[in-house]
């Protein structure tokens, strides 16, 4: 087949912009996205969507393999997250954002797909692996079936669109590796039929968390939300950690260990950081003003963004209908892979 890339991976800045090739990604409907988010894969997202036929799922299915027993969260996050995404940009005239569970082709190709795959190798996928020491408190000593193979239902997600490329973060790998696997395994068995897709390395911007942590997540308190109002980001970014050597104004200070010049890289101008680093370092920069001025620069990063979730959190109607009309579309994709799936396993009554 034609798609055959080579490489499993790459970076964004070195494909081809291609309407005639498709790329899908998805995030989990578990919580508010952060601003580690907005550097990590939803910037990315923006431009490709002006590249490529894009695909956005809104994995709930996924969401519930470890929040089984929270229903609610699930689905009060589904239409947070589409909201997340309006805000920051994604358009729905260029980007299908679609409900997993309304497409049932991918439970479907699910079930054919757990065939090809055993359940050493499933426990041997690192990311799963590392998911399921972090979530001892659901899964105690055993985890589940349905956890255990959600790598197997990310294959079906990416498949399903015949999607070419993935981006993704770091963290993903295993599973796009996971599901090329799953695509060599079925081409060889029942004949060449499904694409083996390639990860798009996002810039690879791991945003550090306001503590200094080298995540910013929700579970370790340390995130700015895309949705945090003024006063929020104010008090933050007034707790976030600076040099702790530096007590007086006129100490000189280091400001590669302050999470504010980190911050400040990211929403500040070249001038401004340069600034800060310098009088920071000849004991020249108040660290309060220091971090007012972070403050207002994260603000207008924000404040756009902020206007368009408020328009949105107004109407709720339009947020479903957004999602609604991006399934119908997802969903005519599926139903044409699934007919070329059954064809080749001999299904096609
Ligand atoms: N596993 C992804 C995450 O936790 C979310 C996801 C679900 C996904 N389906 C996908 C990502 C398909 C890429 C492609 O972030
Ligand atoms: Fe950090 Fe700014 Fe204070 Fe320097 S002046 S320690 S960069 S907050």
């Amino acid at each position: 087949m034609e798609n055959s890339i080579d490489d499993e991976k790459i970076s964004i800045n070195d494909i081809k912009p291609d309407k005639s090739k498709r790329i899908l990604t998805g995030d989990r409907p578990t919580g508010r996205l952060h601003i580690g988010h907005l550097f990590g894969s939803l910037k990315s997202r923006v431009e490709l969507q002006d590249k490529f036929e894009t695909y956005i799922e809104v994995a709930d299915v996924q969401a519930l393999t470890d929040n089984f027993n929270n229903p609610d969260k699930v689905k009060q996050n589904v239409s947070q997250i589409v909201i997340d995404y309006l805000s920051v940009g994604i358009d729905p005239t260029k980007a299908n954002i679609f409900l997993q569970s309304k497409i049932q082709e991918i439970a479907e190709l699910t079930v054919f797909y757990s065939n090809l795959v055993t359940i050493a190798r499933l426990q041997r996928n690192p990311t799963v692996k590392t998911e399921i020491a972090q979530k001892k408190e659901i899964f105690g000593e055993s985890v589940t079936y349905g956890f255990l193979g959600y790598p197997v239902s990310q294959a079906a997600d990416i498949t399903a669109f015949d999607a070419s490329y993935v981006p993704v973060g770091e963290d993903q790998l295993p599973l796009i590796e996971q599901c090329r696997e799953i695509v060599r395994k079925f081409n060889s068995i029942y004949g060449e039929t499904l694409r083996e897709p390639v990860a798009v390395m996002s810039k690879n911007i791991r945003i550090k968390g306001l503590d200094g942590n080298v995540k910013m997540g929700k579970s370790l308190g340390n995130a700015l939300y895309l949705s945090d109002d003024l006063q929020t980001i104010t008090e933050k970014v007034m707790s976030a950690l600076t040099d702790p050597a530096r007590i007086k104004k006129d100490d000189p200070g280091n400001p590669d260990i302050c999470m504010v010049y980190y911050y400040h890289k990211l929403f500040s101008d070249e001038n401004t950081c340069k600034n800060v680093c310098e009088e920071c370092k000849a004991g020249k920069r108040g660290c309060v003003a220091c971090k007012k001025q972070l403050i207002e620069n994260i603000n207008k990063t924000l404040e756009p963004i902020r206007e368009k979730r408020h328009y949105y959190e107004e109407r709720p109607k339009e947020v479903m209908d957004i999602l609604m009309s991006g399934t119908s579309h997802a969903r005519d994709v599926a139903k044409q892979t699934m007919e070329k799936v059954k064809k080749s396993m001999k299904l096609d009554y």
